[in-house]
């Protein structure tokens, strides 16, 4: 009876050859700097599923920003340890694709779940020079 349960099967497989596609970017939610009991601790992973392979947050452990000019890619987006954001921007980003709407993909994440990663990343982000 092929049908769902074998499809399940699959996933993790998939999610790891796209860990090694990626695998400069860092994979899977080891990183995260929040306990799982946080109450950030699950936008934090959305962050890391959805936004890491393209921004550095340390927060939420990703490093999908360029760092070495001779390594950067076309898609790395701005750095959030380093650049504060509004949760208005934050929204507007996701919503429209970034602010040139070039190359980030629009509505990753929608509804609530956006709104609270806009929330997140507004409060983490330009605190990393710690
Ligand atoms: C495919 C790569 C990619 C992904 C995935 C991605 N972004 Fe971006 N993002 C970019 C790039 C490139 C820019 C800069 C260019 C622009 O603003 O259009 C950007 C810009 C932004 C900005 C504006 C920052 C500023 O101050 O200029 C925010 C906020 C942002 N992204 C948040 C997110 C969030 C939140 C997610 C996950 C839901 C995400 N991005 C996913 C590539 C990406």
């Amino acid at each position: 009876m092929p049908g769902p349960a074998r499809r399940r099967l699959r996933l993790p497989a998939l999610a790891g050859a796209l860990c090694a596609a990626a695998l400069a970017a860092g994979c899977g939610q080891e990183g995260i700097k929040l306990a799982e009991s946080s109450p950030d601790y699950e936008a934090a992973v959305t962050f890391n599923e959805n936004c890491g392979m393209c921004h550095t947050f340390a927060v939420a452990g990703t490093e999908g920003s360029a760092t070495d000019p001779n390594d950067r890619e076309r898609v790395d987006g701005p750095n959030f340890n380093e650049r504060p954001e509004s949760a208005e921007a934050v929204i507007y980003a996701i919503r429209n694709g970034g602010f040139s709407g070039a190359i980030m993909p629009e509505n990753i994440v929608t509804g609530r779940e956006a709104e609270r990663l806009a929330l997140f990343v507004a409060k983490y982000a330009g605190k990393s020079a710690q």
